[in-house]
């Protein structure tokens, strides 16, 4: 076929899969990402593809992200972000599902699909609808040139590059970062994030690669992890705030690349259905980091270690307490909890990574599942 062809042609270097590779290439795509963008010591945020726009953004009362699958988490973690410093209400919405309902928008409204091939079917015939009730459609996405970024009023493009691998990685930390910059230079324009904290929030977004490179260096611990949960029918991932979308798309990582069941879950709503699944047999996947929602976190994970469950803490540089508690812990750097998806994701990805290799699972071609999902 056509994509044997494209992977054939493609060069994966030392690397064993492209999945592997991509991971690998984050702290230089992400670094692509905002080169150009964080100017002047990184003291502005220059988004030429939505200078036009950004009145309208502005003015808008809501906000409506599109997407599916792992773009749809990216959607989720730029709700937190836009709420929290740009003072917006937003909802984030799967295009399989809104392309059928009747969604009350207008032309105060402002649409922001996000899609890394541009060419996902549902998330173009979302695009349509919205564009039919007059409302400012705004892309994201990776192929320059794609369907997406042709139809959509103005964009940004992520510059991850190309992505093989069926299950995204670098494609998300773009998005990620690209959605990371609108909700920051949205709210300086708005005058709702003091100098400061704006301050403080791009010379955080400017650390991650060098903080993601320091988690990939350490990467090959995260073998000896999998080696010891590689069995498991079915793992449950947690996380709160901006971590619960990253929690998402770390099961989402596994089951489409290794075929266990995985859910992620907001650590919050265990209570609620999860814990009953419980067991010594359950890897539970917990991103607890040092933020304010650590002291919750922990006790999510005395609950889960109070009926025998394993857990897999991703936890913040030197935590001591969870080390006694936990049965594994993977560290990342420590970082302003509004840019802590783009770390906390990449042990994830490694660990869905080294699952899926020892099961002897193609991890770049997944069975049944595309890399772009052009029909319905
Ligand atoms: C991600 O690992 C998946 N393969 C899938 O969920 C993907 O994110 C989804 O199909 C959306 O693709 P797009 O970003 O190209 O629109």
């Amino acid at each position: 076929s056509n994509i044997d062809m494209e992977i054939g042609a493609m060069d994966k270097g030392a690397y064993d899969y492209f999945m592997l590779k991509e991971i690998h290439e984050q702290p230089k795509t992400i670094e692509e990402t905002f080169r150009g963008r964080l100017q002047n010591d990184y003291s502005e945020i220059v988004l030429g593809g939505l200078l036009n726009v950004f009145p309208k953004i502005e003015a808008a009362k809501r906000i409506v992200i599109i997407g599916c699958g792992t773009s749809w988490h990216a959607g989720l973690i730029a709700e937190y972000l836009f709420e929290e410093y740009a003072q917006v209400s937003v909802e984030v919405e799967y295009a399989s599902e809104f392309r059928y309902r009747k969604p009350v928008l207008s032309s105060d409204d402002v649409v922001i699909l996000i899609s890394q091939s541009g060419e996902t079917a549902d998330t173009l015939a979302a695009l349509e609808l919205a564009k039919s009730k007059g409302a400012t459609v705004l892309g994201i996405c990776n192929v320059v040139g794609s369907t997406l970024s042709r139809e959509t009023e103005a964009g940004v493009y992520t510059h991850a590059g190309v992505e093989i691998g069926v299950a995204s990685t670098k494609a998300f930390t773009a998005q990620v970062t690209v959605l990371t910059m609108i909700a920051l230079k949205l709210a300086k324009r708005k005058g709702t994030i003091s100098n400061e904290t704006y301050k403080v929030l791009v010379k955080e977004l400017a650390e991650i690669p060098e903080k993601g490179r320091a988690i990939l260096d350490d990467g090959e611990k995260i073998k000896a992890i999998a080696e010891k949960y590689h069995e498991a029918v079915n793992a449950l991932y947690l996380g709160r705030g901006y971590l619960f979308p990253v929690a998402l798309e770390g099961a989402l990582k596994l089951k489409e690349i290794s075929y266990i069941h995985a859910e992620g879950y907001a650590a919050g709503e265990m209570k609620h259905g999860p814990i009953a699944l419980v067991d010594n047999n359950l890897p539970v996947v917990v991103v607890a980091p040092q933020d304010d929602y650590y002291e919750k976190v922990v006790s999510n994970i005395q609950e889960v270690k109070a009926r025998k469950g394993n857990v897999i803490a991703i936890v913040t540089e030197g935590d001591k307490g969870l080390k006694e508690m936990v049965n594994d812990v993977i560290e990342i750097p420590k970082s302003h909890p509004a840019v802590a998806p783009l770390l906390a994701v990449i042990p994830l990805q490694l660990l869905a990574y080294h699952i899926a290799l020892l099961k002897g699972c193609n991890v770049d071609q997944p069975r049944n599942l595309a890399k772009s999902v052009t029909v319905e």
